[in-house]
């Protein structure tokens, strides 16, 4: 199916993907011009559909590696494993380069890497990291269990893929790679489209933005959000806004606990 006529999701009140682009994030026209022709490039691909409602869809798969030819990173690190674990498996492989994939849920880390060949094994990392909670300030999060672990691979990535855990433990995630990357480093948020992503992107401190360069992809299927290290950043927490912002923050974990649980 060309990308043009894939369904757009996450469209029940959903964020308007060109807001990020009024807020403390800025624009680069080196970032502005590899995005805009990778999508160019990739709108033209043709892929499958599948039946997995989490999935990447064939739009953002293509765009990913598109991503990847014409950067060519050395350590992709991903969270969230899926039919992008295999994209970016399968290009390591052909490239002789490296890959991580962080993935809360046991099981479902076990039928991906079953499905992959000898060879994309070999460059690859699976590291399971079940959920648990974890607060910053009196904000609450259901977020991957040791995340400081890949900390000294985190720092060395020059490519990045943040798809999961699911919304409540996605903004420690956000600040955790945004903390820690090196300048330089590309990397892409999936869900632009959903609220709660659009928000906390667009509710980084000032600090913390001022190291970074994005462009919007709207049309994607999904929303995507790529952002380019311009400088090292400055170590930063997520905001407690208001207090609302704190009770949604314990409503968003209790709910992804009752959908999802914690993936042990
Ligand atoms: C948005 S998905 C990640 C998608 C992945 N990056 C991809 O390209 O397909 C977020 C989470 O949903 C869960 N998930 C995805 N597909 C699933 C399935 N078929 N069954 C159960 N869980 C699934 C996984 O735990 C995954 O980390």
């Amino acid at each position: 199916m060309p990308a043009s006529q894939l369904p757009r999701l996450h469209t029940h009140r959903p964020y308007e993907c060109g807001r990020l682009l009024h807020g403390p994030l800025r624009r680069s026209d080196e970032l502005h011009d590899l995005v805009q022709e990778v999508v160019r490039e990739s709108a033209a691909s043709q892929g499958a559909m599948t039946e997995n409602l989490f999935a990447l869809l064939p739009d953002t798969l293509a765009f990913l590696d598109g991503l990847l030819s014409r950067t060519a990173p050395d350590l992709i690190v991903e969270f969230g494993s899926g039919q992008s674990t295999k994209t970016f498996a399968n290009w390591a492989a052909l490239n002789r380069k490296r890959v991580i994939s962080v993935e809360h849920d046991r099981q479902w880390l076990e039928s991906i890497e079953r499905e992959l060949s000898p060879d994309e094994r070999r460059v690859l990392t699976m590291l399971h990291a079940p959920l648990r909670l974890r607060w910053h300030g009196l904000r609450q999060f259901l977020t991957y269990e040791s995340l400081h672990q890949i900390t000294y691979e985190v720092q060395r990535a020059d490519f990045f893929l943040l798809d999961g855990p699911h919304v409540s433990g996605r903004e420690d995630v956000l600040y955790f790679v945004l903390c820690n990357c090196r300048a330089d480093a590309l990397v892409v948020i999936d869900d632009l489209r959903l609220g709660p992503i659009g928000e906390m992107l667009e509710t980084l401190p000032r600090s913390l933005a001022e190291c970074f360069a994005v462009e919007v992809v709207d049309e994607n299927s999904h929303g995507l959000a790529v952002l380019r290290c311009l400088r090292q950043p400055v170590l930063s927490g997520p905001p407690t806004l208001s207090m609302r912002s704190v009770l949604r923050s314990y409503w968003r974990c209790l709910l992804d606990y009752r959908r999802y649980g914690t993936g042990d």
